[in-house]
């Protein structure tokens, strides 16, 4: 009876703890926090100064005391202390309690968490992400594949017997797999994504002009014309990247074209869509044929580069699909699995009372 009212006022919690983002939803209310997976920390202290988007803005430009931490990266934790007192902080975000400036345990009642996390990963890691969130205040964490999850949060038929083939494409990870019956039939972890396109931004302005750039600058390189095929025909559309000549150490724009762009990111898609082949050749004929006929499905924010879509499809003869809103696949997953908790039981990875 108890153990009833008190689950009634506990606010269960997806979480997409993404390499780049990470997003909570609360059961009933939707996406509460949708902030960029950094923390600033006092360097000597290891006190935390900002979460998220606050301390997103001090990357790159923080003074010798402050660093400005990713605590995960390919899309497992690398710092396992500041990924949990962020999940703290989040957690106890939505729980609305007072935190009178510390990041102090929730009072009663805790919530049940559900964790989107690569399929990759190692049984360590798996490990490392549920304890952050228990020691951050959940009663149970839950984690589920993303993959599986972002195949729910984009409203495939997982539960069918017939395959459906979902690519998530994040910041540190590509996730691909092909689901039926509510089971993952063949999976691929790359942990390669929206990172590694910055990276490769990053290295073809420093080799070819000379000019040194920042991840940051490199990403809005990356959103503003990045591509994976042409999108148009007719004009190319440009970008004023500014960085510091690598000559001289002084200030320099340079005028960058999209096919330019297209050309630095091309050897990072070509390796996506050949795991993507591979996954494909590795599939069961009846299940391939299932794929051929309802399309692949992308999601997580990488589905966004222009023209992806067109070429995955161009080079698999299958036709591609991107989810809606492809950030908020995965955590809208996590959200429907709290409301169907037989479905949990079945998607679940590992997972309980501590
Ligand atoms: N319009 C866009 N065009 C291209 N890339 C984009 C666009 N919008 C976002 N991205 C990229 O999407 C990535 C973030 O996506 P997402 O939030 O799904 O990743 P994540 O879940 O944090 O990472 P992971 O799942 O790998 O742990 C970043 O690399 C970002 O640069
Ligand atoms: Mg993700």
């Amino acid at each position: 009876m108890f153990d009833k009212i008190w689950q009634l006022f506990a606010h269960d919690v997806g979480i997409d703890l993404g390499t780049v983002n990470t997003l909570v939803l609360v059961k009933g209310k939707g996406i509460l926090i949708r902030e960029p997976t950094v923390v600033a920390l006092h360097k000597k202290t290891r006190q935390i100064l900002a979460i998220g988007s606050e301390a997103k803005r001090m990357v790159g430009r923080t003074p010798a005391a402050i660093e400005a931490v990713r605590p995960l990266r390919d899309g497992v934790i690398s710092d396992f202390d500041t990924c949990e007192a962020m999940l703290r902080y989040f957690i106890h975000k939505v729980h609305q309690t007072p935190s009178k400036g510390s990041f102090s345990m929730p009072k009663i009642p805790k919530p049940r968490v559900v964790v989107g996390i690569p399929s990759g990963v190692t049984e360590v890691e798996r490990r490392a992400v549920q304890d952050a969130c228990l020691s951050a205040g959940a009663r149970e964490a839950f984690l589920i594949e993303e993959p599986m999850a972002a195949a729910i949060g984009s409203k495939l038929p997982i539960e069918n017997p017939e395959g459906v083939m979902i690519v998530d494409i994040g910041g540190g990870t590509t996730e691909i797999a092909v689901i039926s019956l509510g089971g993952m039939v063949i999976s691929k972890s790359l942990r390669i994504a929206g990172d590694e396109l910055d990276e490769d931004i990053i290295s073809y302005m420093r080799t070819r002009y000379g000019l040194l750039i920042g991840e940051k600058t490199a990403e809005d390189v990356k959103i503003e014309i990045g591509s994976a095929f042409p999108i148009t025909d007719k004009e190319e559309i440009f970008s004023v990247i500014r960085g510091r000549d690598l000559a001289t150490g002084l200030p320099k724009s340079i005028k960058v074209g999209a096919a330019e762009i297209r050309e630095a990111l091309s050897p990072t898609i070509t390796q996506i869509i050949q795991a993507i082949q591979e996954v494909l050749e590795e599939t069961p004929p009846e299940l391939l044929t299932d794929i051929v006929e309802r399309g692949i499905y992308l999601a997580g924010g990488g589905a966004l580069l222009g023209g992806l879509d067109k070429r995955i499809a161009e080079e698999t003869k299958i036709p591609v699909y991107v989810s809606d809103d492809p950030l908020t696949t995965v955590v809208r997953g996590c959200g429907e699995v709290l409301n169907n908790l037989d479905l949990l039981a079945k998607v679940r990875v590992t997972g309980g009372l501590r």
